[in-house]
């Protein structure tokens, strides 16, 4: 994921491996605490940020920070213009003829959204796939048949493909069934940008909405046997 977000980086392999400062990231004494606070009560925010408190660890932001402001000078350096990656379109969009018509992103905003990046790409993949083996070590027959269609799609262990790999149905319907008995957000939450009449309700502008994914998932009227395994559902 390091490749796709920022490309072939040395700053970022010379200072130190990345896997590492994730892991450090996530699993930080303070991160849990100061992160539910922060999420519960927004409000305590400006407390913490004049008692010197952070919600990640300072090495980790200062990492990511001395990293992204390297990694952003030497494309400056090079006009890597031609890169694909997000790293890259963030920096063509700080430069963009655009920013009369939208404010560009900051310095420390394009930071932000690497770390986002970063973070939201490895735990969803890493919790979502633990549950997906967990799965197939309590269900033996799924796994026996999610086996045969691994071997029938890629015959004496050929490469896997992206293409390949979409058509690979039974795959396609255990991802689906993990990820409803584990949805990997609980809840999810969007703001109404404008008053809208739906079914008969008002939302006005500026309402939070939010939509109960993990009961949704569980809910009897919706699935039967909500708590079992049923790739076939
Ligand atoms: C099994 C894999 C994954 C699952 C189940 C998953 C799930 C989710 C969910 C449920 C959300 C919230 C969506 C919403 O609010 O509507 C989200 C947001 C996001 N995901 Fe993923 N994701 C996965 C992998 C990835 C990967 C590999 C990346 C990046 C390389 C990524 C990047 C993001 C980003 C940037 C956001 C937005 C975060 C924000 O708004 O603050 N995700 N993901």
């Amino acid at each position: 994921m390091q490749f796709c977000c920022f490309g072939h980086c040395k700053d970022v392999e010379a200072d130190t491996d990345l896997t590492a400062v994730v892991v450090k990231f996530a699993f930080s004494l303070c991160f849990p605490l100061f992160f539910f606070l922060t999420v519960l009560f927004p409000f305590l925010t400006p407390i913490f940020e004049l008692l010197n408190i952070w919600m990640f660890p300072k090495s980790v932001i200062n990492f990511f920070t001395k990293s992204v402001k390297r990694m952003k000078e030497s494309r400056l350096k090079d006009k890597q213009k031609h890169r694909v990656d997000l790293l890259q379109l963030m920096i063509n969009s700080q430069n963009s003829k655009e920013t009369d018509t939208h404010k560009a992103l900051s310095d420390l905003e394009l930071v932000a959204q690497s770390v986002i990046f970063i973070f939201a790409g490895y735990e969803p993949t890493s919790t979502s796939l633990s549950f997906l083996v967990y799965e197939l070590a309590t269900h033996p027959d799924v796994q026996q048949k999610l086996q045969e269609e691994i071997d029938a799609t890629f015959p004496n262990k050929a490469p896997p493909t992206y293409d390949a790999l979409v058509q690979m149905e039974y795959l396609d319907m255990v991802l689906n069934e993990t990820l409803r008995l584990y949805p990997i957000a609980g809840r999810l939450e969007r703001v109404c940008k404008r008053d809208v009449e739906i079914s008969g309700v008002l939302i006005p502008k500026g309402t939070v909405v939010m939509v109960p994914t993990f009961t949704l998932h569980r809910d009897l009227d919706l699935w039967p046997e909500p708590e079992e395994f049923h790739p076939e559902r």
